[in-house]
């Protein structure tokens, strides 16, 4: 009996292999259906689904690490990962394991594996999720809190950016942001993400970790932002000469590159894809900063992030245009898909 079972019982497991990009804070849905061989019957018991994300190297032992995400066995579905999934085709069909993760996070970017077994078979496939954009504060060149609603939304475009909305503040939160400047997001609110909350910057939340809400304000009054940049549409490159550059020259010297100086948002989207260099540069709104994946000694703290060089001690002010720093120079590149 068992020889029979085996030989009529194959799972056909379709997924895409192609990577599946979506946007930090919006919903992603991975496919994964599966379906009996034709003439084999489904009258066994139902299938067990397993979702699994793994990730990084493999380590002496072979083995990568892993996570649990989502496991159903008919009508019980065990969830982790933040009770932020669900298979939303699975009532209806026991077979489609198609997996729906909302509230995308960077660190949410991985390789899912999705496992179906019916009986003694077992069969599974891997989908790449890949979650794009990444949220940064922004100041006005001169103070802090400068920025009325109308500025905030301009200087966010300015630098290849839109303003951030709730979700994507929220979302990056999520992934370990602190920063305690309060900041415009689309809805007009004003908020701040804190991990750990300290004296100026407990807000309406006291000593809980959270993003902090000022509510809705009005547009006159003055704040920083919070933007969020989408997609880099060329490459970012940091470039020096032995004498350095002034605004004026760093600008000239990326054209004679055949690039322009990259914009903050440009910045952060190199960042995020791993740009790591710790000198200061000259970008196109003035500013000075540099990006750094690998924390070290002398370059800007325990965490890696975007450092942005500021002329006051109280954080404030860009540098004096004529100060001599490196710069980095923006790229297009027209990409061709096929
Ligand atoms: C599987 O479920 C997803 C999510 O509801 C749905 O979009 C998809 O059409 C379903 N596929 C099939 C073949 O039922
Ligand atoms: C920071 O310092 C500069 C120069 O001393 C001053 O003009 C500015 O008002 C200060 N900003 C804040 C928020 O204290």
């Amino acid at each position: 009996i068992s020889i029979k079972i085996v030989s009529i019982i194959q799972l056909w497991v379709t997924v895409t292999h192609k990577t599946i990009s979506e946007e930090l804070s919006k919903t992603v849905l991975l496919p994964c259906l599966f379906t009996l061989r034709q003439g084999a019957s489904s009258s066994t018991e139902p299938p067990r689904i397993k979702w699994t994300k793994v990730w990084g190297q493999r380590g002496s032992d072979g083995l990568q690490k892993e996570q649990s995400v989502l496991v159903a066995k008919d009508n019980v579905v065990k969830k982790a990962f933040q009770g932020r999934v669900a298979l939303p085709g699975y009532n209806e069909n026991r077979y489609n394991a198609s997996l729906a993760l909302t509230g995308l996070r960077s660190s949410d970017s991985g390789l899912y594996r999705c496992e179906v077994v019916v009986g003694i078979n077992d069969e599974q496939d891997t989908v790449p999720l890949e979650v794009t954009g990444v949220v940064f504060h922004y100041r006005a060149p001169h103070d802090r809190y400068a920025l009325t609603f109308d500025d905030a939304k301009r200087v966010c475009v300015e630098n290849s950016a839109v303003i951030a909305d709730p979700g994507q503040l929220q979302a990056t939160f999520a992934d370990g942001y602190d920063n305690c400047d309060a900041g415009w997001l689309s809805d007009q609110s004003v908020r701040y993400p804190i991990q750990s909350p300290r004296p100026g910057c407990y807000g309406d939340r006291e000593d809980s970790p959270g993003v902090r809400n000022y509510g809705n304000r009005s547009p006159d009054e003055l704040f920083d932002v919070y933007c969020f940049a989408k997609q880099l549409r060329g490459d970012v490159f940091h470039t020096s000469v032995p004498e350095k550059l002034n605004l004026a020259t760093a600008s000239t010297h990326c054209h004679s590159l055949g690039a322009q100086l990259a914009t903050v948002g440009q910045l952060y989207l190199a960042w995020q894809a791993g740009l790591d260099q710790c000198d200061p540069g000259w970008l196109a709104d003035g500013s000075v900063r540099y990006p750094i994946n690998v924390p070290r000694k002398n370059c800007g703290g325990d965490e890696p992030g975007v450092r942005t060089v500021y002329s006051n001690p109280n954080r404030t002010g860009f540098p004096d245009t004529t100060a001599l720093f490196d710069a980095f120079c923006f790229g297009g590149k027209i990409k061709y898909f096929i």
